[in-house]
């Protein structure tokens, strides 16, 4: 199975935003409350967020295609602390996880970290998470802390942080 990661580009900045919904609808509604994932999801996935994000230096937006269909995503950003990238999103459609969609989006994330002289790529997930926990675990991800952070409207994401080093290029 073939996965082709491309640039997300402003025109598909809606679709990016309805698969999300999609996806968060089926992750979280075990987890979090409706009305925590229609709060995330206006705070994180609005358009002028995400346009602004794609305009962004270091910041890097990528979407997964299946035989021509949209069926994932990810972003990552240059933290501001030196050599470390992190990511901030990594999303696979259910009917299409567990085929190495979500393991071809970190290997692009990395990409982006090495060539921009990063060492260590982190992340942020729902300590409850336990499939994507997995998957990180699976990737070579480490649980390196835990935290709570209010995100405003009365919610607090309760999340692990996980961390892996980015292998710099084969000499
Ligand atoms: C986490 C996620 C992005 C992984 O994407 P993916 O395309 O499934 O990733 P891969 O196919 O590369 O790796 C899958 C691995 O995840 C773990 N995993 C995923 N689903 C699992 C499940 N239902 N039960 C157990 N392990 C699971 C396994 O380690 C699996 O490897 P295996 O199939 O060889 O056993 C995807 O599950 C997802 O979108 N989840 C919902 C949204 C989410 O929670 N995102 C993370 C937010 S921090």
């Amino acid at each position: 199975m073939h996965v082709d990661i491309q640039p997300v580009q402003s025109a598909d900045v809606a679709a990016v935003a309805a698969l999300a919904r999609e996806i968060w609808q089926a992750a979280y509604a075990e987890i979090i409350s409706q009305a925590q994932i229609d709060y995330m999801l206006d705070q994180r996935y609005n358009a002028p967020r995400l346009l602004d994000e794609l305009a962004t230096p270091g910041y890097w937006w990528d979407q997964a295609f299946l035989d021509g269909e949209r069926v994932g995503f990810s972003s990552c950003y240059l933290t501001g602390a030196p050599g470390e990238l992190k990511l901030d999103k990594l999303y696979v459609h259910p009917a299409r996880q567990r085929g190495g969609v979500g393991g071809a989006l970190i290997a692009r994330v990395l990409e982006h970290g090495r060539a921009a002289g990063c060492d260590t790529l982190l992340l942020a997930v729902n300590k409850q998470n336990a499939r994507a926990i997995t998957a990180y675990e699976k990737h070579g991800f480490t649980v390196r802390d835990s935290v709570r952070v209010d995100i405003g409207g009365g919610f607090v994401m309760d999340d692990f942080i996980m961390a892996r080093s980015i292998p710099q290029a084969a000499p």
